[in-house]
């Protein structure tokens, strides 16, 4: 199985979204996957023009000649694409909806009706034939990914994809200062990709358990203010 990551992180390899990527594509591996990762952060790819060239002239070779490429050529060539994103402004990050927008030019301009007869393109070539959702959030509730998930789902469809699953983490910014909290979760994170790389897949409750949160509100509150203390005693710092 060949798969490609992208991590969408802003913060590329010093984030939480990338401790998830790692352990991910440790199990993926060990599954026998060939993987290949890349962080957005360190790829110059720009936004989509709306040209619709791709679509209508070049049949399917996008006209901004950047990183994108690189990805383009991946994809053509995944069996598995893994999307690693932030929640930003509760959706993915503006750096991972480049890259999804860019995949337009996967689309023909010829129509059709999906399995639930929604309108939707052919396509001039195909993206990998699954999809996984790798996540983490500030918030500590789990609700704060359903935007996130929503799009994601819409974008497996819009690809005529399967979905092998997602993990989301919320509590980010608690997981982040207090690491030893998410010891126990990032070796379930490991087993769950060696599960989808051997092709035995996730099962309901293996993703239930992946996906409920670490620690309560009242719990991320208490480690957060910790943090919120070191940063109104950082901003007295600075005005004295
Ligand atoms: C611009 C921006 C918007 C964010 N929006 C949300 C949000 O809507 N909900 C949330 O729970 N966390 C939000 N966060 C927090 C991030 O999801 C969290 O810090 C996460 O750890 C960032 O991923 P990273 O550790 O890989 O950098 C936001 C962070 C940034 C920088």
């Amino acid at each position: 199985m060949k798969v490609l990551v992208i991590n969408g992180s802003s913060r590329g390899e010093e984030g939480l979204t990338h401790k998830l990527v790692q352990s991910f594509t440790a199990g993926l591996r060990s599954g026998g996957a060939d993987v290949t990762v890349h962080n957005l952060n360190n790829m110059k790819i720009s936004p989509c023009k709306g040209c619709l060239k791709c679509m209508h002239n070049t049949h399917g070779e996008c006209v901004i000649w950047d990183d994108m490429y690189v990805l383009y050529s991946e994809l053509k060539n995944s069996d598995l694409f893994v999307i690693g994103t932030p929640v930003y402004t509760d959706n993915m990050t503006a750096l991972m909806k480049v890259v999804i927008d860019r995949c337009m030019c996967a689309m023909s301009p010829f129509l059709r009706r999906d399995e639930d007869g929604r309108t939707r393109h052919e396509y001039n070539w195909r993206m990998p034939e699954y999809f996984f959702l790798l996540s983490t959030c500030a918030f500590p509730e789990s609700e704060t990914f359903y935007p996130l998930i929503a799009t994601y789902k819409a974008q497996v469809k819009n690809f005529d994809c399967k979905s092998a699953g997602e993990i989301c983490i919320p509590g980010a910014l608690a997981l982040i200062t207090e690491p030893q909290l998410i010891t126990e979760r990032l070796g379930m994170i490991e087993r769950s990709g060696e599960l989808i790389a051997s092709g035995e897949g996730l099962s309901l409750e293996t993703s239930i358990l992946l996906n409920r949160p670490i620690l309560s509100p009242a719990e991320y509150i208490r480690i957060a203010s910790k943090y919120e203390d070191w940063c109104r005693n950082q901003t007295k710092a600075e005005h004295l």
